[in-house]
């Protein structure tokens, strides 16, 4: 007979290629690594995004929420959409997340729930604007910077953001409601003396709120700041650095724009490169995103041509574009407006 012979086979392919299938397809666990570790952690813990890998969460997120949430990222707010990875590649990374818990898939109906947004709102903000922020916003920063305590709090991610509202089902929003998230500040409604009715009505809420649109969507701007001086090289060197400090920031070095790039004793002196920086303001920026370092310290080129002397920044505002973070593109907004400021002082 053939069927035994077939389940002998079958048998001994699961015995000694139990991970045949998988070998087929796309790795999860590679590409977890490639794409999310960096943010979410090597094993979900969370670090600059949130954990993924707490058992309330997979107890109440859907396939559908993951997908989604991949493929639209949340815009402005930190977590970059993957429109470079297929189906296949995407069902991979989610059954990796999935094995960190045994917790079983769930699945939503798609009808909406019928709750009272203006009951919801008034719950919410006695309840939730505390840490998910006015409107949902979320709350600020990613909670993240080189000096971060271990153990410091997971930030409240944002509930207006376009990806997240076309991610979730009224379905899924209430069954986290009711659970809370074990391992973060989340507390289920129930903790906070509500009722379970009472997150139909905080759902219908939610629903309603629309965030603003994020400034990753505006133009390109000019990638430098660049003005000629009215004074010479000397002057125009001097002006800079008052400017610097008359803002409160302090000059860390000032370096030959060609040091080690020509035979030392051979650089153009009147090329010259001026790092400053401020303490608070540090701080502040790498709260807000730790990889700042690629903006920081701020610096400021001066040089002289045939034409005169020129004075040049990188503008912040362009590079912060590629970071999806509105919180950062603000910073960077501010930084751009004070380089104008130091520039044309030092040049009129
Ligand atoms: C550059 C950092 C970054 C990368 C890379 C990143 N994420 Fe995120 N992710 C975040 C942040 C930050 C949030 C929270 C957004 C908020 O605060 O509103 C988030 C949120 C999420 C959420 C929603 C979680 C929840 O509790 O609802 C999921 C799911 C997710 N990310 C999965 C992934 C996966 C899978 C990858 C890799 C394919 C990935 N992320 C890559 C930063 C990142
Ligand atoms: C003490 C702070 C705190 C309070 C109060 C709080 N939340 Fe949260 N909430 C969080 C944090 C932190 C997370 C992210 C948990 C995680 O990392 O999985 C979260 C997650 C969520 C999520 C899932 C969002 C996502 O992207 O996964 C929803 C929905 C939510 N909260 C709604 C509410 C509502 C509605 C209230 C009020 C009834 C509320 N929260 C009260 C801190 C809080």
């Amino acid at each position: 007979m053939m069927l035994p012979k077939l389940k002998t086979l079958a048998i001994y392919a699961l015995v000694f290629f139990p991970r045949f299938p998988m070998a087929i397809g796309a790795d999860g666990a590679l590409l977890y690594q490639q794409h999310c570790a960096v943010c979410h952690g090597a094993s979900g813990d969370g670090g600059v995004g949130i954990p993924l890998n707490l058992p309330d969460f997979l107890a109440v997120a859907s396939d559908d929420y993951f997908r989604e949430t991949l493929r639209r990222g949340r815009p402005g707010r930190v977590m970059p959409a993957f429109p470079n990875l297929d189906d296949d590649q995407v069902n991979a990374i989610i059954e990796h997340i999935r094995s960190w818990s045994d917790q079983s898939r769930p699945d939503y109906p798609a009808t909406p729930l019928n709750g009272k947004p203006e009951r919801g709102e008034k719950l919410f903000t006695a309840h939730c604007v505390s840490c998910h922020g006015p409107e949902g916003h979320g709350g600020s920063g990613t909670g993240v910077t080189f000096s971060r305590p271990r153990g410091a709090p997971v930030m409240a991610p944002a509930l207006d953001n376009p990806g997240f509202q076309a991610s979730v089902s009224d379905a899924m929003m209430k069954a986290t409601l009711l659970r809370g998230r074990r391992g973060t500040p989340m507390p289920s409604i129930e903790a906070l003396g509500l009722k379970a009715d009472d997150a139909d009505d905080l759902v219908a809420y939610i629903r309603q709120l629309k965030s603003k649109p994020s400034k990753a969507d505006e133009p390109p701007t000019e990638s430098v700041i660049r003005l000629e001086s009215a004074h010479d090289f000397e002057q125009t060197l001097e002006n800079v650095k008052q400017a610097v400090i008359g803002r409160n920031f302090r000059i860390i070095r000032e370096q030959l724009l060609e040091q080690g790039l020509a035979p030392e004793g051979q650089e153009n002196k009147r090329q010259v490169m001026l790092y400053f920086c401020n303490f608070a303001f540090l701080n502040d920026a790498l709260a807000l995103d730790p990889r700042v370092g690629l903006f920081l310290p701020c610096r400021i080129t001066v040089f002289e041509t045939e034409q005169g002397v020129q004075v040049m920044s990188i503008n912040p505002k362009n590079l912060s574009r590629l970071f999806n973070n509105q919180e950062l593109d603000e910073a960077c907004q501010k930084m751009q407006d004070m380089y104008q400021d130091i520039i044309e002082e030092a040049t009129l």
